[in-house]
């Protein structure tokens, strides 16, 4: 995938060209969009029909503007709504949507359009590059995750009961069309846990993006439009250069975008899909930047700038900065040997245990539920819904680490199980794990050498803090 200058019609947009397939992504981020996206894709593929994938939230939400826009190209969207949450990137739902498809007798020049967050962007991205042996795709990403990471890099895939992300493919969207008032309706702890893949993409390039971070915390957790816009084409921007070099991701320079991720996606599945995956990110950079610093490879003041990054976009540090649960807070460890369950292998380096799920959308994933008791139980973290769940883990404390809170999250999680999840990441080579680590900013670098004593105190920061 190559940057290509901006369209003379626009210098909005982006147009992206992935070499080895030739294929050609054509991206537009700009306010109103949604409602002006009928000439977006006519422009693009003309009359041809358009299956519209969205999920049940989203539909309440963007749906009818989207349709309108595409009715008035003369487009008329088959619209199929999806379950919300991870239980919706399953190889049912994939046959759900393409049998209705079939009925519609819908042929090889359909469209896939997905709305929707980065579920909705994968389903769909499955959606069109299986039906009829590939169609075009097109992506209206509506979580701050998608906006600035699924709906380019041209991967897709669905879970298997075995694991998240197993089964997928490369499937380039042919256009993509970011409209960032889409985020006013997204709740504020989602939007946050976007920024911590914002904040790591910064931490990978030395272009001035972390300064432009520090000093516009305001206008971006109030959404400003014009903010908004600049940060969803940065991080592209700053996607697009890494997935160019490795678009089948076999040089390694796509690992890079792996920062914060080996720890993050442990106590991710640590914490039984919990929290948000953006949360977990923001502990997972707060500790890689900690291994840096031990492994000689930085002095403290990165650790202090990625801390105190984090910090003014509202990100946890350790899962002992979340504030408690408002209602019963688990005290039990995860289990009787104070673990819980592994999960499977998965495709990105970990999986799903049992009922939980990416968006707390407990018991609603395609993924098992365990024999005999749920995550939740093997945690003893409490069940969650979407919408619910906003002020119970949420807001992270001022500060992080006292005894006090220990009687959280963190006493729920125990470092061993999240160096057990660690090893079990797919970056994990021969036993031995692999880390993106930082020489300063803009200076990431993969090592496999650290040492375990190294990687276990970065675990037991992770759950405890400093
Ligand atoms: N393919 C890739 O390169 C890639 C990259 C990153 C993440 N992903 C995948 O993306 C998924 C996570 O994406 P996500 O964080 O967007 O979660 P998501 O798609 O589950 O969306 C989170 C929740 O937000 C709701 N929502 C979406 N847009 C909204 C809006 N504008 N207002 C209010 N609510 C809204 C959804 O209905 C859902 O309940 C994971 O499955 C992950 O594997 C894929
Ligand atoms: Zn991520």
């Amino acid at each position: 995938m190559t940057s290509r200058p901006a369209d003379a019609a626009s210098d909005r947009a982006l147009d992206f060209v992935l070499r080895s397939t030739d294929a050609v992504t054509r991206v537009e981020v700009r306010s109103g969009l949604l409602c002006e996206f009928g000439p977006l894709y006519h422009r693009t593929f003309d009359e041809r029909p358009a299956v519209v994938i969205t999920d049940e939230v989203v539909a309440g939400l963007h749906l009818g503007e989207l349709a309108d826009a595409l009715r008035a190209a003369h487009v008329e969207p088959f619209v199929q709504v999806v379950p919300p949450g991870e239980v919706s990137k399953t190889f049912d739902q994939l046959g759900q949507v393409q049998d209705a498809m079939a009925r519609r007798a819908l042929g090889p020049n359909v469209v896939v359009v997905g709305l929707g967050g980065g579920v909705v962007c994968d389903l769909a991205g499955m959606v069109a590059a299986t039906w009829i042996r590939g169609v075009e795709l097109a992506l209206v990403p509506t979580t701050l995750e998608a906006c600035i990471d699924a709906c380019i890099g041209g991967k897709a895939a669905v879970n298997l009961p075995a694991g998240k992300n197993l089964v997928g493919v490369f499937h380039p969207a042919r256009l993509v069309g970011i409209d960032a008032r889409c985020l006013k309706t997204l709740p504020s702890r989602d939007v946050r846990a976007g920024l911590a893949e914002s904040i790591k993409h910064a931490l990978l390039t030395d272009d001035g993006f972390l300064e432009w971070h520090e000093g516009s915390a305001g206008r971006v957790l109030s959404l400003d439009e014009a903010t908004m816009d600049e940060l969803i084409r940065r991080n592209l921007r700053i996607k697009a250069r890494i997935v160019e070099r490795d678009p089948w991701e076999r040089t390694g320079e796509r690992m890079l975008l792996n920062l914060g991720h080996t720890i993050g996606h442990a106590v991710e599945a640590a914490c039984a899909f919990r929290l948000r995956h953006g949360e977990c990110v923001a502990i997972g950079l707060a500790a890689a930047a900690r291994l840096s610093a031990w492994a000689s490879l930085c002095d403290r003041a990165l650790v202090d700038r990625v801390d105190a990054v984090l910090t003014q976009y509202g990100l946890a540090l350790s899962l002992a900065g979340f504030v408690e649960d408002r209602g019963a807070p688990p005290s039990q460890p995860a289990s009787a040997d104070g673990r819980a369950e592994l999960p499977q292998a998965s495709a990105d380096g970990y999986a799903e245990s049992s009922a939980a799920a990416h968006g707390s959308n407990a018991g609603r994933t395609g993924l098992p539920t365990a024999g005999h008791e749920s995550a939740a139980g093997l945690t003893g973290l409490p069940a969650a819904g979407h919408e619910s769940d906003a002020g119970r883990t949420g807001l992270p404390a001022a500060g992080h680490g006292s005894d006090a809170r220990r009687t959280g999250l963190s006493a729920a999680v125990r470092p061993e199980s999240v160096l057990d999840y660690c090893r079990r990441d797919k970056k994990a080579l021969a036993g031995s794990l692999r880390f993106v680590l930082l020489e300063g900013v803009g200076r990431p670098v993969v090592r496999s050498d650290v040492p375990l004593e190294l990687v276990e105190r970065a675990c037991r920061f992770a759950i405890e803090g400093d």
